[in-house]
């Protein structure tokens, strides 16, 4: 077998400084999309992200909060990793710039340009903007304020290294414009004239004003200021002069940097200028994407007007939010966010869109055929644009991936999705049920939808993972059906296909409802909210309770006597358990997972002082332990130990 070609992509190590917010779920959810995308395509992927941990931002507010340093910014991480753990993120690799191994490179890469000549000893003077740490010069200065936030700046001085940028500018002005390095390549004339026409200004890489960096080997008073340390990331989490890891020959050059364009120039300037300086490829492509905005303004920590991952995507759903911002923005543009826009979004596209196609179709297999399609087929109108439209999606899609286009890739799939939705129309299904003649073309049309379906679900699985997996489970399609290699061939699923409802994918949500509770609950600050707080312990599980709390609860060993399903709810089933003293019930909501007969003389976990409830028409007395994970359930049994026995 020959090797897997390789795909490395990365996002911004991003300031922990301040929670997350919905612009940094932005590039993360987008490099994920991209990185599911390329592995699914048989790539061997690196996708890594991290954070990028030191700074007088850092030291200041670390300082605020009574903590040190490392203290804080421990904290602000564990809320960006529980973040993209809800969010479904993919990475292979975290990097946090306090790590040994990244300090070592950055060391060794500070001290070979340092010996090369690059960086020199010399004096800063010029204006610093504190929140978004960056010396201006007077004419970068926007009426006299930083151009990126419009605060104050002030006057600063001292003692300070430099890297020397003007060797490189002949190369980088090329790799700008005659490369297709920078995406969008529009951008690049705004590079040139505004920084490397008027000559690019050598790069204040150290500083002795504060402490929170990583120190100069042969320079003890000077700390590494910011960018050498933040940009060596890329490679420091390769092994790049680190005997950490040993994949920089495997994964270098990278693929794709993503980055906003708060910080394009970083990366379309001086990282370039620094990987030539050590003699080492280039990157193939740097996406730079506009900001989402919100009442008009880039959406930021420093800002304060930051809306909440972790609250959105419990209410709708990680993907429904996933979907939501990368449809929304194109790169390059900005983007608006609102709740208005969001909500919409969610219900047009994905709630009447997707969500209605997939139960409609589900829904008539079930109605017209019990459940499994007959193997007769008889092809009729619509069939051929319907088949056409789907199977040439994937070339379309692949093509705006390449582009890192992924609003576009979204658009294409649900052309098709409406598509689908109009050939329902077409062809009205439920005209056809109701002639016995019809049943063979009724059956062909409905496997067409599922066929459809199965492939803008395998395409849209690297945007949103967890409801794909829902959607093909549904139509029947199991993991050999939904591969990448079969998303451009129709035919793929057994004519006899057997579907499985479902729940809805993506439940509608009541606009005005939701708008005013929202606006009730987002509050546009820069602390975590209470209820944000409780959901990401939530997640984490790590919410945590006194030994007197748990103490409360009662476990014991309970014995299964007798089960049988609830009618009024095809969830439960109603139990009988034998609690060592006395029989009880128990309804519990498994009944898709065992059958009654497997449960009966079985022994299993009771909180056995828990308040009675009634549930469909049972009272029900205590509750059983079980595991759960995404959609499945294993009920936990302790089959050695007597009725009674207590849990401690
Ligand atoms: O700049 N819209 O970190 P940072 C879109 N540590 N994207 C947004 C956004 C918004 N409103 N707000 C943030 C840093 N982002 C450095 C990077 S990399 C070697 C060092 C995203 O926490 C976007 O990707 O300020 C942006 O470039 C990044 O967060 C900035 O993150
Ligand atoms: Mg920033």
């Amino acid at each position: 077998m020959c090797k897997k070609e390789t795909f490395y992509i990365t996002t911004p190590i991003y300031y922990p400084s301040g929670n997350p917010h919905i612009g940094h779920c932005y590039t993360t959810v987008a490099c994920d999309s991209i990185a599911r995308y390329r592995r699914m395509q048989g790539y061997d992927v690196m996708f890594l992200t991290g954070t990028d941990e030191h700074g007088l931002k850092i030291e200041q507010k670390a300082a605020e909060k009574g903590v040190t340093p490392k203290e804080y910014v421990d904290e602000i991480t564990a809320v960006f990793q529980s973040l993209w753990k809800f969010m479904n993120i993919s990475y292979d690799r975290y990097i946090r710039t306090t790590d040994d191994y990244h300090i070592e490179t950055v060391q060794k890469i500070f001290k070979e340009l340092y010996d090369k000549g690059y960086i020199y000893k010399g004096e800063y003077k010029g204006k610093y903007c504190t929140p978004c740490e960056s010396f201006w010069t007077d004419s970068q200065l926007v009426d006299g304020k930083c151009p990126d936030c419009g605060r104050e700046v002030t006057e600063a001085k001292e003692e300070a290294y430099f890297f020397k940028m003007s060797p490189f500018a002949d190369r980088i002005e090329k790799l700008l414009t005659e490369t297709d390095y920078l995406q969008p390549k529009t951008r690049a004339v705004e590079l040139v004239n505004n920084f490397i026409k008027p000559g690019l200004e050598d790069l204040c890489v150290s500083r002795t004003s504060f402490k929170w960096g990583i120190p100069v080997t042969f320079d003890t008073n000077h700390v590494v200021y910011v960018w050498i340390d933040a940009l060596s990331n890329y490679i420091s989490a390769l092994g790049y002069k680190n005997e950490k890891f040993d994949e920089f020959d495997k994964y270098w050059p990278a693929d794709v940097h993503m980055v906003a364009k708060d910080i394009m120039r970083f990366h379309a300037i001086i990282w370039p200028a620094m990987l030539m300086a050590l003699d080492l490829p280039l990157p193939k492509h740097l996406a730079v994407h506009g900001w989402i905005t919100f009442n008009g303004q880039k959406m930021s920590k420093s800002l304060g007007n930051v809306v909440d991952p972790f609250i959105l995507g419990k209410r709708y759903g990680a993907d429904a939010i996933r979907y939501q911002i990368m449809r929304e923005m194109a790169l390059g543009a900005d983007s608006s966010f609102s709740n208005e826009i969001m909500i919409n979004r969610i219900n047009s596209d994905l709630a009447n869109g997707l969500g209605n196609l997939v139960s409609r179709t589900v829904a008539m297999v079930e109605k017209y055929f019990g459940g499994t399609l007959p193997v007769e087929r008889e092809s009729g109108e619509f069939d051929d644009d319907l088949i056409c439209t789907a199977t040439s999606l994937k070339k379309s899609v692949d093509g705006y991936m390449d582009k890192t286009q992924l609003n576009n890739a979204l658009a294409e799939i649900f052309k098709v999705v409406s598509r689908a939705n109009k050939y329902i129309d077409e062809t009205a299904p439920w005209v056809l049920a109701k002639d016995e003649n019809n049943r063979t073309r009724l059956a062909t049309v409905l496997y067409n939808l599922l066929e459809t379906i199965r492939i803008v679900s395998t395409l849209l699985s690297a945007f949103m993972p967890t409801t794909m997996t829902r959607a093909l489970e549904q139509i029947g399609a199991d993991e050999a059906a939904a591969t990448y290699d079969n998303a451009d061939k129709f035919g793929v699923l057994p004519l006899d296909v057997t579907v499985k409802k479902g729940e809805a994918l993506f439940p509608r949500i009541d606009v005005e409802k939701e708008i005013e509770e929202l606006n009730s609950i987002i509050k546009n600050n820069d602390t975590e909210s209470e209820e944000t707080k409780k959901l990401r312990e939530e997640i984490e599980g790590v919410a945590q309770i006194g030994i007197d709390d748990f103490g409360k609860v009662d476990l014991r060993v309970a014995e299964i006597k007798a089960c049988e399903p609830i009618k009024e709810a095809k969830k439960l089933l109603k139990l009988t358990v034998f609690d060592g003293v006395k029989e009880r019930t128990v309804a519990s909501g498994i009944a898709k997972y065992y059958k009654p007969e497997e449960l009966v003389g079985k022994k299993i976990i009771l909180v056995s002082n828990l308040k009675p409830a009634k549930l469909c028409g049972v009272e029900s007395c205590g509750m059983i332990l079980a595991a759960t994970c995404g959609d499945d359930i294993k009920v936990i049994f302790v089959d050695d130990m007597p009725a009674g026995a207590k849990i401690s």
